[in-house]
């Protein structure tokens, strides 16, 4: 009888041996956590699609960003939803906007965490789309720079760390930090949403920021998931246009993405976005007693780095960084 020579077993036969040997770990310095901030005082509204998660009003924000610095995680990515929607969006770049407030209330409580800020228009149109329509439904690509690039600044002027453009125009990268460095901001970077899908995964956060498309979908402007080569070109786009970290988005349903665009950009940080679909389908399998959510949200967040994420933005932000603490 020939035992076998190779026995990868014995590198994991106790807890402590497999935590030498471990390749992957996830860690609490590398997490964000998204908030949605709404107009009013004193509101709390649980989002029914994504139990955990809740629409902040300012004054109720600050002591949730509070403990998620107190849990060390260094950053946080703020949604919006205004009081007022219009064709123009104007609510995203208003001085007493809900982000441009929520962005001073943090800082002045919280000066330390990093905030990090999406712009986009479709929480501020009345249309729901990401930009600028024509008479004939189509999204403007060209018009709507000038409003992102008027949004990003207006962000960075309450006081953001961060932007984060998440509308898919082409450009948009080059239009911000245009208008960034013309106002003396040369030093706040660019986080792009580089690659981003047309996926069915954002379902639950279009209930919680109140952004879904009033006609059609996104798909004239948002990546076709059957693409992975076209995903090079975005990412290589948004660098040659000053991006500073490159995202992907969804995360889950797009590991192979993740692992073209690490190795292809070798020497970017790369951020992968758990989207909303992504949190929910845990949680409901979680609630119906399915699964164990607490270890399939830990599998899946290690999965997205084992893929090649450097840093992952994750509505499970906080409740990880409780588990890794203990
Ligand atoms: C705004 C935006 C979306 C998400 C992040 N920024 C929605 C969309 O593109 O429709 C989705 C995030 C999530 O699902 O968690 N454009």
């Amino acid at each position: 009888m020939a035992f076998p020579v190779h026995r990868p077993r014995r590198l994991r036969g106790s807890e402590n041996i497999r935590r030498m040997v471990r390749e992957t770990r996830l860690s609490v310095d590398q997490l964000i956590q998204p908030f949605f901030v709404i107009y009013g005082e004193d509101v709390v509204n649980p989002v029914a699609s994504m139990p955990g998660v809740h629409q902040f009003s300012v004054d109720r924000l600050v002591p949730q960003v509070k403990e998620t610095w107190g849990l060390g995680i260094p950053a946080v990515l703020l949604f919006g939803i205004p009081e007022h929607k219009d064709s123009v969006g104007s609510g995203a770049y208003d001085k007493e906007g809900i982000i441009q407030q929520a962005i001073r209330a943090i800082k002045e409580a919280v000066p330390e965490i990093l905030v990090i800020t999406d712009v986009c228009l479709c929480e501020y149109t009345d249309h729901g789309h990401c930009g600028v329509v024509s008479e004939d439904g189509e999204v403007l690509n060209d018009p709507t720079l000038e409003l992102l690039a008027k949004e990003a600044l207006s962000h960075v002027e309450a006081g953001a760390d961060i932007v984060a453009p998440s509308d898919m125009m082409d450009g948009r990268v080059g239009a911000i930090r245009g208008a960034l460095d013309e106002a003396g901001y040369s030093n706040i970077p660019i986080l792009s949403y580089a690659v981003k899908y047309a996926s069915a995964f954002y379902g639950p956060f279009r209930d919680a920021a109140e952004s879904a498309p009033r006609f059609g979908d996104r798909r004239a402007y948002q990546m076709d998931p059957c693409n992975v080569r076209e995903a090079v070109k975005e990412a290589q786009l948004d660098l040659e246009e000053g991006a500073d970290m490159l995202m992907v988005k969804p995360a889950l349903a797009y590991l192979d993405v993740i692992r073209v665009i690490r190795e292809t950009f070798p020497h970017v940080p790369l951020v992968a976005y758990n989207v909303s679909g992504e949190y929910s389908l845990i949680k409901a399998a979680a609630q119906m007693g399915w699964v164990d959510g607490e270890r399939v949200m830990m599998e899946t967040l290690l999965a997205i780095k084992r893929a090649g994420a450097d840093i992952i933005i994750t509505y499970f932000a906080m409740e990880v960084a409780r588990i890794l603490s203990n």
